[in-house]
């Protein structure tokens, strides 16, 4: 039961003159009600869950409104609690609210000012609570017809708080509000509990971070499956994230034109938040009544979030989610990613997500660790410095040695190509073989997919108005328009060549092991990227890094919160910190192979949940 809403503005026009004569078609509609109790904020929607059977229970309806009276008349906040006990008291009473506090951030002891005690049992209760008149100020007790003088509910309803309307006995979901600081929602969801149980009339409205898109299409009539899968295991939507447009790379100064971009809340909380998945990328390192939040991964739109904000994040292997009604970049790209603050519920909700893949528990023996990608003290061998990035990683990776029982294997990656690389290849390096791979398919596909198809039918409706485009998509698009038609085929190639490759010579498909080594390379390494800097204006993403890897090979890449290292802030003028973070790389579809290994060494103590806020750690040294 968790809910969240953008600090929500209310623009409010006045008519002065509106004629009698048209007052006919005015349409009216509730909408629910906010209320604050025991200083939450609460929204009450407008659609009941269930109701008590109180007609012509006179008694009933009295009580309701005495307790009534202390809440404006108006309604009465009410903790529903399920109990198989024949005999419940008030041990048992105690207990259940403990654990709902401990559990639920929605409920406060303020929902005890009415209890609902349904009977799930066998035989015949009794319950006696009359002592929480004096604990917990309760001054309505109800219980359902098991009991003695019990009263119906015409739908069960989950144990938790609830909100109840004492005139008709209505009982309404209690959504608790919370304020985005980060500005990392494009907006909450109004009933967690509709998204759930009617999918085809939930509002889910998609802008793909552009104001014109968001407005030129009807809302969305069904749930992505990707999405629905989750919804399927429990979780609760609480709101749309922001991402950048279209899911292209944006910085926060330079870029992000029809949407503010989110803010990352480490170190001095000015730093980029990287993209595309910012806004859940944020929204995970900020808020902690967010257990998990979703993304999609093209060149690096989860991992980039990942390692600027400090959380756990997947690029999966390519196909381990359908991402029907999800906007594409690339096909052949794309993939769906989870983010957490802590790496075994990261991993639960990944062998929920990624349900194709078989389990493998046994762990490779085999490190591979690219000095060049490391760089810094790695290339030449000596000891990192003391509190430097490199000593994270360094440290990080001799606890891994431990836990595999193995030494890491150091090598020069992108020189392994000239010693291995395919006869039918003729690219003298991984560089010239892979440098405008990405660019020409996600600028290729997405002009096929999305921009042709929308600019399109946006001007046929706007008298040939185009709409607004932000600059890097504007400028990735233009790029892809210079091509010639043969350039696709080229980029599968080489990008099949490339996988082929990997598969064959670096890291390989393993029958135990599911992959036969891990493959490590620097996500981030604290260094900063200020939001209030001016950068370049954007062009296609060129070139070639270990970012690329996973993309060609389509394996997964998984990013994993390790350590912090101070800076001195031009923003705060103190010393502040921000995240380091390793990436795994494993032979593909050894996702679960890589969570399963990630709840090993966080039960082993070398990998620790992150917190939310400005650091990830509480122990480590300032
Ligand atoms: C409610 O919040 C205000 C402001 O944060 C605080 O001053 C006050 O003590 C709080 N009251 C209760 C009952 O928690
Ligand atoms: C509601 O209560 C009335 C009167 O006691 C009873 O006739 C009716 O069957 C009840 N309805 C439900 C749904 O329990
Ligand atoms: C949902 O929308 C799509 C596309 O707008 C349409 O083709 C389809 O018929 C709609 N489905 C329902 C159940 O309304
Ligand atoms: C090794 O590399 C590090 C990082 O680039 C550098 O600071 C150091 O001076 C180098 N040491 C030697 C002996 O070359
Ligand atoms: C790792 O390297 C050390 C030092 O060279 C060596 O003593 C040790 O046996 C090696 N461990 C394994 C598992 O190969
Ligand atoms: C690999 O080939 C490239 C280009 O020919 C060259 O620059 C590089 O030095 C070579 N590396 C090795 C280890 O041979
Ligand atoms: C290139 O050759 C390798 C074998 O060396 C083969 O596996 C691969 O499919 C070939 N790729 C293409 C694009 O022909
Ligand atoms: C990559 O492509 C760009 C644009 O065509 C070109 O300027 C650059 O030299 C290329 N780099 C490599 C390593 O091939
Ligand atoms: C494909 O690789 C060749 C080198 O073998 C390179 O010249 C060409 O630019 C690459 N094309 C694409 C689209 O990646
Ligand atoms: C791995 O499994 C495949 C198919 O299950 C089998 O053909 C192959 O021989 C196995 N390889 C090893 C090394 O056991
Ligand atoms: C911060 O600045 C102080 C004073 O210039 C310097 O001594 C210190 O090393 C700096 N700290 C970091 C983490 O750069
Ligand atoms: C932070 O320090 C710089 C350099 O010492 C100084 O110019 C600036 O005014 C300081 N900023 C604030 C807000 O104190």
């Amino acid at each position: 039961m968790r809910f969240t809403s953008d600090v929500l503005v209310a623009a409010i026009a006045f008519f002065g003159l509106l004629s009698s004569t048209h007052a006919w078609q005015t349409s009216f509609r509730l909408t629910g009600k906010t209320l604050v109790l025991g200083n939450v904020s609460y929204f009450v929607p407008p659609t009941p869950v269930s109701q008590l059977n109180i007609s012509g229970d006179a008694k009933t309806l009295s009580s309701l409104s005495t307790t009534a009276n202390d809440f404006a008349g108006e309604i009465i906040p009410i903790t529903v609690i399920p109990t198989s006990n024949v005999s419940f008291g008030q041990a048992q009473f105690q207990s259940t609210v403990d654990s709902y506090k401990a559990s639920d951030d929605v409920f406060s002891e303020s929902f005890l000012a009415g209890v609902y005690i349904l009977f799930t049992g066998k035989g015949k209760p009794t319950a006696s609570v009359s002592f929480a008149s004096q604990a917990f100020n309760t001054s309505l007790v109800l219980k359902s017809p098991q009991y003695t003088g019990g009263i119906a509910l015409t739908k069960p309803v989950p144990a938790g708080p609830y909100f109840l309307s004492p005139g008709s006995g209505q009982i309404f979901e209690a959504l608790r509000l919370y304020e985005d600081e980060q500005q990392s929602f494009v907006y909450g969801m109004a009933s967690s509990q509709m998204v759930r149980e009617d999918i085809n009339r939930t509002p889910l409205h998609t802008g793909c971070g552009n104001r014109a898109f968001y407005n030129f299409y009807p809302v969305k009539n069904q749930t992505a499956p990707a999405v629905q899968r989750l919804l399927d295991g429990g979780m609760v939507l609480v709101g749309k994230t922001k991402t950048s447009q279209f899911a292209n790379g944006e910085e926060a100064t330079e870029d992000w034109v029809d949407l503010h971009a989110p803010y990352n809340p480490r170190g001095d909380g000015y730093q980029d938040g990287s993209s595309s998945s910012t806004g859940s990328g944020t929204a995970i390192a900020a808020y902690p009544w967010i257990d998990h939040t979703i993304g999609s991964d093209t060149g690096g739109s989860m991992r980039g979030p990942a390692g600027a904000n400090g959380v756990f994040g997947t690029r999966p292997s390519h196909g381990a989610v359908v991402l029907d009604d999800v906007m594409p970049l690339s096909p052949e790209l794309d993939t769906g990613g989870v983010f957490a603050r802590d790496a075994k519920a990261w991993a639960k909700v990944g062998h929920w997500w990624y349900q194709n893949f078989s389990d493998f528990t046994q762990f490779p023996k085999k490190i591979w660790f690219p000095v060049d990608s490391f760089g810094g003290s790695f290339l030449n061998g000596t000891t990192p410095p003391a509190g430097s990035s490199d000593a994270v990683f360094n440290d990080f990776v001799t606890k891994l040695e431990g836990f595999l029982g193995t030494n890491r294997t150091n090598f020069n990656f992108l020189n392994t190509w000239n010693t291995t690389k395919p006869a039918n290849s003729t690219a003298p390096t991984l560089k010239v073989l892979l440098n405008t791979t990405y660019a020409d398919l996600i600028s290729l596909d997405q002009i096929a997919l999305v921009a042709d198809p929308f600019i399109n039918a946006f001007k046929a409706e706007h008298s040939g108005r185009a709409p607004f485009i932000n600059p890097a998509p504007m400028n990735r698009w233009a790029y892809g328009r210079g091509l010639p038609p043969t350039q696709k085929a080229d980029a599968i190639q080489n990008k099949t060549i490339f996988m082929d490759w990997f598969a064959q010579n670096i890291v390989k498909p393993d029958n135990t092991t599911c992959s036969d080594s891990i493959f490590l390379y620097p996500q981030s390494d604290g260094s900063t990227n200020y939001r209030n800097e001016y950068g370049k204006a954007p062009t296609a993403p060129l070139g070639f890094s270990s970012g690329r890897i996973a993309v060609h090979a389509e394996t997964p890449d998984m990013v994993v919160p390790i350590g912090e290292v101070a800076y001195n802030s031009t923003i705060t003028n103190t010393t502040e910190f921000l995240p380091v973070t390793l990436s795994f790389i494993a032979s593909k579809n050894c996702d679960l192979m890589l969570f399963n290994l990630f709840a090993a060494l966080q039960d082993a103590g070398i990998v620790k949940p992150v917190m939310t806020g400005a650091r990830m750690f509480s122990d480590e040294p300032v």
